[in-house]
Protein backbone atom coordinates (compact mmCIF):
# COMPACT_ATOMS: atom_id res chain seq x y z
CA UNK A 1 0.00 0.00 0.00
CA UNK A 2 2.04 2.71 -1.39
CA UNK A 3 0.78 6.63 -0.94
CA UNK A 4 -1.15 8.18 -3.75
CA UNK A 5 -0.41 11.78 -4.57
CA UNK A 6 -2.47 14.52 -7.07
CA UNK A 7 -0.50 16.92 -8.88
CA UNK A 8 -3.09 19.39 -10.22
CA UNK A 9 -1.66 20.32 -13.85
CA UNK A 10 -1.79 24.64 -13.59
CA UNK A 11 -1.71 24.55 -17.90
CA UNK A 12 -5.23 24.62 -17.74
CA UNK A 13 -5.48 27.13 -14.57
CA UNK A 14 -6.73 30.50 -15.01
CA UNK A 15 -3.06 32.33 -15.35
CA UNK A 16 -4.97 35.71 -15.07
CA UNK A 17 -6.09 34.26 -11.42
CA UNK A 18 -2.89 31.68 -10.82
CA UNK A 19 -1.95 32.38 -6.85
CA UNK A 20 -5.70 31.43 -5.86
CA UNK A 21 -6.17 29.33 -8.63
CA UNK A 22 -3.18 27.17 -6.99
CA UNK A 23 -4.24 28.20 -3.12
CA UNK A 24 -7.25 27.01 -3.85
CA UNK A 25 -6.22 22.90 -5.05
CA UNK A 26 -4.06 23.03 -2.45
CA UNK A 27 -6.61 23.54 0.03
CA UNK A 28 -8.70 21.13 -1.41
CA UNK A 29 -6.16 18.57 -0.61
CA UNK A 30 -3.92 18.33 -3.79
CA UNK A 31 -0.85 17.52 -2.98
CA UNK A 32 2.03 18.79 -5.44
CA UNK A 33 1.64 21.47 -8.18
CA UNK A 34 2.58 20.32 -11.78
CA UNK A 35 3.98 22.93 -13.75
CA UNK A 36 3.91 22.18 -17.44
CA UNK A 37 6.52 24.21 -19.19
CA UNK A 38 6.62 24.23 -23.07
CA UNK A 39 9.01 26.06 -25.59
CA UNK A 40 7.01 25.63 -28.68
CA UNK A 41 10.52 23.67 -30.11
CA UNK A 42 10.16 20.11 -28.64
CA UNK A 43 6.55 21.03 -28.29
CA UNK A 44 4.13 22.67 -30.44
CA UNK A 45 2.93 25.17 -27.70
CA UNK A 46 4.34 28.17 -25.15
CA UNK A 47 3.49 28.44 -21.48
CA UNK A 48 5.52 29.54 -18.75
CA UNK A 49 8.85 29.69 -17.40
CA UNK A 50 10.89 29.89 -14.06
CA UNK A 51 9.68 33.80 -13.56
CA UNK A 52 6.05 32.37 -12.83
CA UNK A 53 7.23 29.65 -10.33
CA UNK A 54 9.44 32.20 -8.81
CA UNK A 55 5.95 34.09 -8.00
CA UNK A 56 3.81 31.12 -7.09
CA UNK A 57 6.96 30.86 -4.17
CA UNK A 58 6.81 34.42 -3.38
CA UNK A 59 2.96 34.12 -3.33
CA UNK A 60 3.50 31.59 -0.27
CA UNK A 61 3.48 28.15 -2.33
CA UNK A 62 5.15 25.70 -0.26
CA UNK A 63 3.64 22.69 -1.47
CA UNK A 64 6.20 20.60 -3.54
CA UNK A 65 6.50 22.02 -7.36
CA UNK A 66 7.38 19.30 -10.00
CA UNK A 67 8.51 21.35 -12.91
CA UNK A 68 7.67 19.08 -16.54
CA UNK A 69 10.21 20.26 -18.43
CA UNK A 70 9.15 20.20 -22.59
CA UNK A 71 11.98 22.00 -23.94
CA UNK A 72 15.03 21.44 -25.47
CA UNK A 73 18.06 21.63 -24.88
CA UNK A 74 17.71 21.58 -20.93
CA UNK A 75 20.07 21.96 -19.11
CA UNK A 76 20.63 25.82 -18.87
CA UNK A 77 16.60 26.18 -17.56
CA UNK A 78 17.46 22.87 -15.03
CA UNK A 79 19.66 25.93 -13.39
CA UNK A 80 16.59 28.36 -13.56
CA UNK A 81 14.16 26.41 -11.77
CA UNK A 82 16.35 25.60 -9.25
CA UNK A 83 16.97 28.64 -8.39
CA UNK A 84 13.00 29.33 -9.10
CA UNK A 85 12.33 27.04 -6.21
CA UNK A 86 10.78 24.11 -7.92
CA UNK A 87 10.59 20.52 -5.90
CA UNK A 88 10.78 18.18 -8.59
CA UNK A 89 12.49 18.88 -12.11
CA UNK A 90 11.78 15.94 -14.86
CA UNK A 91 12.88 16.14 -18.51
CA UNK A 92 12.60 14.11 -21.57
CA UNK A 93 15.72 11.80 -22.62
CA UNK A 94 15.44 12.91 -26.03
CA UNK A 95 15.49 16.26 -25.26
CA UNK A 96 19.05 16.02 -23.57
CA UNK A 97 21.98 15.68 -25.24
CA UNK A 98 24.17 14.08 -21.84
CA UNK A 99 21.05 12.63 -19.97
CA UNK A 100 23.13 11.23 -17.00
CA UNK A 101 24.95 14.74 -16.72
CA UNK A 102 21.20 16.70 -16.43
CA UNK A 103 20.39 14.05 -14.12
CA UNK A 104 23.34 15.00 -11.94
CA UNK A 105 22.85 18.86 -12.40
CA UNK A 106 18.92 18.51 -10.95
CA UNK A 107 20.39 16.75 -7.85
CA UNK A 108 23.20 18.55 -6.87
CA UNK A 109 20.63 21.53 -6.86
CA UNK A 110 18.90 19.73 -4.33
CA UNK A 111 15.87 19.26 -6.52
CA UNK A 112 14.13 15.61 -7.07
CA UNK A 113 15.22 14.28 -10.57
CA UNK A 114 13.13 12.77 -13.58
CA UNK A 115 12.83 11.44 -16.29
CA UNK A 116 9.86 11.72 -18.38
CA UNK A 117 8.42 9.18 -21.46
CA UNK A 118 6.39 9.86 -24.29
CA UNK A 119 3.68 7.44 -25.55
CA UNK A 120 6.32 5.92 -28.02
CA UNK A 121 9.61 6.72 -26.07
CA UNK A 122 11.06 2.89 -24.73
CA UNK A 123 11.61 2.72 -21.10
CA UNK A 124 15.10 1.77 -22.02
CA UNK A 125 16.65 4.70 -21.60
CA UNK A 126 16.30 3.92 -17.93
CA UNK A 127 18.69 1.42 -17.80
CA UNK A 128 21.72 3.30 -16.52
CA UNK A 129 20.62 5.54 -14.78
CA UNK A 130 17.85 3.95 -12.56
CA UNK A 131 20.43 5.23 -9.53
CA UNK A 132 20.33 8.78 -10.46
CA UNK A 133 16.12 8.89 -10.81
CA UNK A 134 13.63 9.70 -8.10
CA UNK A 135 10.61 10.06 -10.71
CA UNK A 136 9.43 7.99 -13.25
CA UNK A 137 7.01 10.06 -15.43
CA UNK A 138 5.17 8.54 -18.19
CA UNK A 139 2.97 10.88 -20.78
CA UNK A 140 -0.41 9.04 -21.08
CA UNK A 141 -0.92 11.68 -24.14
CA UNK A 142 1.50 13.39 -26.51
CA UNK A 143 2.97 16.14 -24.71
CA UNK A 144 1.89 19.86 -25.77
CA UNK A 145 -1.72 20.58 -24.89
CA UNK A 146 -4.16 19.61 -21.52
CA UNK A 147 -7.14 18.09 -22.63
CA UNK A 148 -6.37 15.16 -24.60
CA UNK A 149 -7.55 11.40 -24.72
CA UNK A 150 -5.50 8.62 -22.40
CA UNK A 151 -3.87 6.35 -24.71
CA UNK A 152 -4.85 2.70 -23.62
CA UNK A 153 -1.56 1.11 -24.00
CA UNK A 154 0.12 3.29 -21.39
CA UNK A 155 -1.45 0.96 -18.62
CA UNK A 156 0.88 -2.06 -20.18
CA UNK A 157 3.81 0.84 -20.09
CA UNK A 158 2.82 1.79 -16.26
CA UNK A 159 3.10 -2.21 -15.28
CA UNK A 160 6.55 -2.34 -16.94
CA UNK A 161 7.83 0.50 -14.87
CA UNK A 162 6.03 -0.35 -11.52
CA UNK A 163 8.69 -3.89 -11.91
CA UNK A 164 11.27 -1.80 -12.76
CA UNK A 165 11.29 0.30 -9.46
CA UNK A 166 10.32 -2.57 -7.70
CA UNK A 167 12.95 -4.94 -9.13
CA UNK A 168 15.75 -1.85 -7.91
CA UNK A 169 14.10 -1.54 -4.70
CA UNK A 170 14.83 2.01 -4.67
CA UNK A 171 12.40 4.78 -3.86
CA UNK A 172 11.24 6.44 -6.95
CA UNK A 173 7.79 7.82 -7.71
CA UNK A 174 5.51 6.65 -10.54
CA UNK A 175 3.83 9.69 -12.10
CA UNK A 176 0.85 9.53 -14.84
CA UNK A 177 0.69 12.58 -17.18
CA UNK A 178 -2.41 12.94 -19.44
CA UNK A 179 -6.02 12.63 -19.76
CA UNK A 180 -6.19 11.55 -16.00
CA UNK A 181 -10.03 11.43 -15.08
CA UNK A 182 -12.21 10.42 -12.25
CA UNK A 183 -13.24 7.64 -14.48
CA UNK A 184 -10.16 5.92 -15.19
CA UNK A 185 -7.56 6.97 -11.75
CA UNK A 186 -8.81 3.56 -10.55
CA UNK A 187 -7.35 1.67 -13.11
CA UNK A 188 -4.35 3.44 -13.66
CA UNK A 189 -3.61 3.23 -9.96
CA UNK A 190 -3.94 -0.50 -10.18
CA UNK A 191 -1.75 -0.93 -13.22
CA UNK A 192 1.23 1.03 -11.07
CA UNK A 193 1.07 4.75 -10.57
CA UNK A 194 1.30 6.28 -6.99
CA UNK A 195 1.45 9.96 -8.52
CA UNK A 196 -1.54 11.23 -10.95
CA UNK A 197 -1.09 14.42 -12.85
CA UNK A 198 -4.82 15.94 -13.98
CA UNK A 199 -5.18 19.61 -15.65
CA UNK A 200 -8.51 19.64 -17.50
CA UNK A 201 -9.98 17.73 -14.75
CA UNK A 202 -9.13 19.73 -12.21
CA UNK A 203 -9.50 22.88 -13.46
CA UNK A 204 -11.45 22.37 -16.91
CA UNK A 205 -15.35 22.20 -17.26
CA UNK A 206 -17.79 22.69 -14.56
CA UNK A 207 -15.76 24.71 -12.23
CA UNK A 208 -17.51 28.08 -13.13
CA UNK A 209 -20.55 28.58 -10.77
CA UNK A 210 -19.56 25.69 -8.59
CA UNK A 211 -17.62 27.11 -5.60
CA UNK A 212 -16.82 23.60 -4.02
CA UNK A 213 -15.32 22.28 -7.60
CA UNK A 214 -12.16 21.68 -6.66
CA UNK A 215 -12.98 19.71 -3.51
CA UNK A 216 -15.44 17.60 -4.87
CA UNK A 217 -13.02 16.40 -7.97
CA UNK A 218 -10.25 16.06 -5.69
CA UNK A 219 -12.26 14.05 -3.02
CA UNK A 220 -13.42 11.77 -5.87
CA UNK A 221 -9.95 10.78 -7.03
C1 LIG B 1 0.64 17.82 -21.51
C2 LIG B 1 0.98 18.17 -20.08
C3 LIG B 1 -0.02 17.74 -19.08
C4 LIG B 1 -1.40 18.31 -19.27
C5 LIG B 1 -2.37 17.31 -18.78
O1 LIG B 1 1.74 18.03 -22.32
O2 LIG B 1 2.22 17.60 -19.72
O3 LIG B 1 0.46 17.97 -17.76
O4 LIG B 1 -1.62 19.51 -18.57
O5 LIG B 1 -3.65 17.78 -19.03
P1 LIG B 1 -4.91 16.82 -18.98
O6 LIG B 1 -5.03 16.31 -17.56
O7 LIG B 1 -6.02 17.75 -19.35
O8 LIG B 1 -4.68 15.71 -19.95
ZN1 LIG C 1 2.88 17.67 -17.58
Amino acid sequence: NRDFLIAPSILSADFARLGEEVDRVLAAGADIVHFDVMDNHYVPNLTIGPMVCEALRKHGVTAPIDAHLMVKPVDRLIGDFIDAGASYITFHPEASEHIDRSLQLIRSGGCKAGLVFNPATPLSYLDYVMDKVDMILLMSVNPGFGGQAFIPGTLDKLREARRRIDASGRDIRLEIDGGVKVDNIAEIARAGADTFVAGSAVFGAGRDGDPNHYDSVIRAF
